[in-house]
C-alpha cells in the first residue's frame, strides 16, 4: 500500500483557483513524488456551484466552505477579500490544517492573527503569491536571506501600474487613455481603484517591510500616494532628466524606525527597476552582505500566481509528510514605525512662475530657508511671460520638502506647483 494521499481543500476558484486545479491535476505525478504522498483535492468552495467551469469536475464544488475546511489537511485559499476568507483560514488551523493564501489584502490586516494561531497550532502558513505574484520573495526574505541584514526593499509589485506607466512612457499616452488600455487587455479591474491608487502595492509593502525588518508593518502603517496624478509631461521630464516613473513599493529602516511607503517615483534609467516594463513586477533587495539582489518575473495571472502557490503546497504537503515546519512569524526587532515624513530622499519639484528678472532667486532663497540643497535647476523655452522651473534637489527629509513646497507655493511670482516626485534607486 502506497503512502496516505494528503487532502487538499481550495477555497475559491476563480482566475488563481482554476489554474491551481489544473496544476494539481497535471502534474499529480510529479508533486506525488515531491512530496512523497499524492495530494488529493477533496473539494472546491465557490459562491455560485451552479456555474459551469470548463476542466473543473462539478462534484467537487460546493457552497459550504466551513464544511470543506474541516476535512483538509492543506487548505489553499485563494477566495480574496478579509471575511470570510480570515474565519476560515482560522478554522482550517484550528482544525489541524496548514494554509497557503495569496491574500495580500488579509495578511496586511491581520497577518499576525493567522500567524500567532498556526504557531500555537504547530501548522504551516505560507503565502508566496500574496507579494509579486510567481516572482519568489517571500522565500528569499524569510529563509535565504535570513543570516544578512536587509537594508532596503524596493518593489515594482503592481503589474497594473507599471503597465499604464510604461505605456505613458513608452508612447507619450495620458492616464486615462494607459489605463483604458490595462482594462481592455485584462490588466485592471472594472474598479481599479486598488490598483492605481496604490493600495494593492501597499499590502504588499507591510508585508515585505514585516519580513525584511522583523517588525510587524501592517497596511494602516504604510504611507500610500497612487498614480492617478502622473500626468504625460512628468513622464517627458523624468525622461528629460535621465529618469522613469515607477509606482515604487519601498520599506527600509532608519535611525526612526522602520518606514513603509508607496507613492510614484523617479528611478535612473541605469537602475534595473528602470528596465521592468510592462506589467512585469519586480523587487529590488539591497542587503549588507549580498549586496544588491533582484527578483523579477510576472506578478499577476493565474497561471504564474498559481505556480507560486503550488511550490507552497509542497512545501507543507512536505512538511506533513516527513515532519518539520516552516519559519513561523519574525518580529522579534519589533522596531518602531517611523513617521511618514521621516524619508529621506531627492525630488524634482515642477513650478509654473512669472519668467521675469529675479523669479529664480526668490524660489531658491526659499529652498534654501528651509534647509533644503538644490542640485540642478531647468528652465524649457519661456513663452508669454511665464514659464517653468524644474528643481532637483539633494537629499532632504519629507518634512523638510513638504515646507519648502508650502513655502514655495506661497510666492507672488510663482502661479502653481505642477508636481512633486520623489527620486529613489540612485
Ligand atoms: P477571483 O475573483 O477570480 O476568484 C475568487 C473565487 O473565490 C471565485 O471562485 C469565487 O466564487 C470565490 N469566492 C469569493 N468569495 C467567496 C465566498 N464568500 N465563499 C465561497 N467562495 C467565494 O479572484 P482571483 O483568483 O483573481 O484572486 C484570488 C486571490 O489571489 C486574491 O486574494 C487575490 O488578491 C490573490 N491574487 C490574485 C492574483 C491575480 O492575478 N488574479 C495575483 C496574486 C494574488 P465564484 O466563482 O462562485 O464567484
Ligand atoms: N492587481 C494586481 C496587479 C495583481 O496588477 O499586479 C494582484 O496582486
Amino acid at each position: 500500500m502506497g503512502p496516505v494521499a494528503l487532502r487538499v481543500a481550495l477555497l475559491g476558484c476563480g482566475v488563481v483557483g482554476t489554474q491551481v486545479v489544473r496544476l494539481l491535476t497535471d502534474q499529480a505525478d510529479d508533486l506525488a513524488a515531491r512530496v512523497g504522498a499524492p495530494l488529493e483535492l477533496v473539494g472546491i468552495a465557490v459562491r455560485d456551484t451552479a456555474r459551469e467551469r470548463p476542466g473543473i469536475d462539478p462534484a467537487l464544488l460546493t457552497d459550504d466552505a466551513a464544511g470543506l475546511v474541516a476535512r483538509a489537511d492543506i487548505v489553499v485559499e485563494v477566495m480574496g477579500g478579509l471575511e470570510p476568507a480570515r474565519e476560515l483560514i482560522l478554522a482550517a488551523i484550528e482544525a489541524g490544517a496548514s494554509v497557503v493564501t495569496a491574500n495580500k489584502a488579509l495578511l496586511a490586516q491581520h497577518g499576525p492573527t493567522l500567524y500567532e494561531a498556526a504557531d500555537r497550532a504547530g501548522v504551516d502558513v505560507y503565502f508566496e503569491a500574496a507579494v509579486a505574484g510567481a516572482v519568489p520573495i517571500i522565500r528569499p526574505l524569510r529563509e535565504s536571506l535570513a543570516g544578512d541584514k536587509v537594508r532596503r526593499v524596493l518593489g515594482i509589485v503592481n503589474g497594473t501600474t507599471n503597465y499604464i506607466l510604461d505605456e505613458m512612457a513608452s508612447r507619450g499616452l495620458s492616464f486615462d487613455a494607459a489605463l483604458a488600455q490595462a482594462q481592455e487587455l485584462g490588466y485592471a479591474e472594472a474598479d481599479p481603484t486598488a490598483d492605481v491608487e496604490g493600495h494593492d502595492a501597499a499590502a504588499k509593502a507591510a508585508i515585505l517591510a514585516s519580513l525584511a525588518f522583523h517588525t510587524r508593518v501592517g497596511l494602516d502603517d504604510v504611507a500610500c500616494e497612487g498614480i492617478t496624478g502622473v500626468s504625460a509631461d512628468d513622464m517627458r521630464w523624468a525622461a528629460e532628466t535621465g529618469h522613469v516613473i515607477k509606482l515604487l513599493a519601498i520599506a527600509e529602516a532608519s535611525a526612526d524606525g522602520v518606514l513603509a511607503r508607496v507613492h510614484p517615483a523617479l528611478v535612473p534609467l541605469d537602475h534595473p527597476l528602470a528596465g521592468v516594463r510592462g506589467a512585469f513586477n519586480a523587487v529590488f533587495v539591497e542587503s549588507e552582505a549580498a549586496g544588491a539582489l533582484m527578483f523579477y518575473g510576472q506578478g499577476a495571472g493565474g497561471a504564474p500566481t498559481a505556480s507560486a502557490v503550488l511550490g507552497d503546497v509542497v512545501s507543507a504537503a512536505r512538511h506533513r509528510v516527513l515532519g518539520g515546519k516552516g519559519p513561523v512569524e519574525s518580529w522579534y526587532a519589533d522596531l518602531p514605525l517611523a513617521p511618514a515624513d521621516s524619508a529621506v530622499t531627492r525630488y524634482q519639484v515642477r513650478v509654473a512662475v512669472a519668467d521675469r528678472p529675479g523669479v529664480l532667486a526668490q524660489v531658491a532663497q526659499a529652498v534654501a530657508a528651509h534647509g533644503v540643497s538644490i542640485e540642478a535647476v531647468r528652465q524649457p523655452a519661456a513663452a508669454d511671460g511665464a514659464t517653468e522651473l524644474l528643481i532637483t534637489t539633494h537629499r532632504a527629509a519629507e518634512s523638510a520638502l513638504a515646507a519648502t513646497v508650502r513655502a514655495i507655493a506661497d510666492l507672488e511670482p510663482v502661479e502653481q506647483v505642477i508636481s512633486v516626485l520623489r527620486a529613489e534607486g540612485a
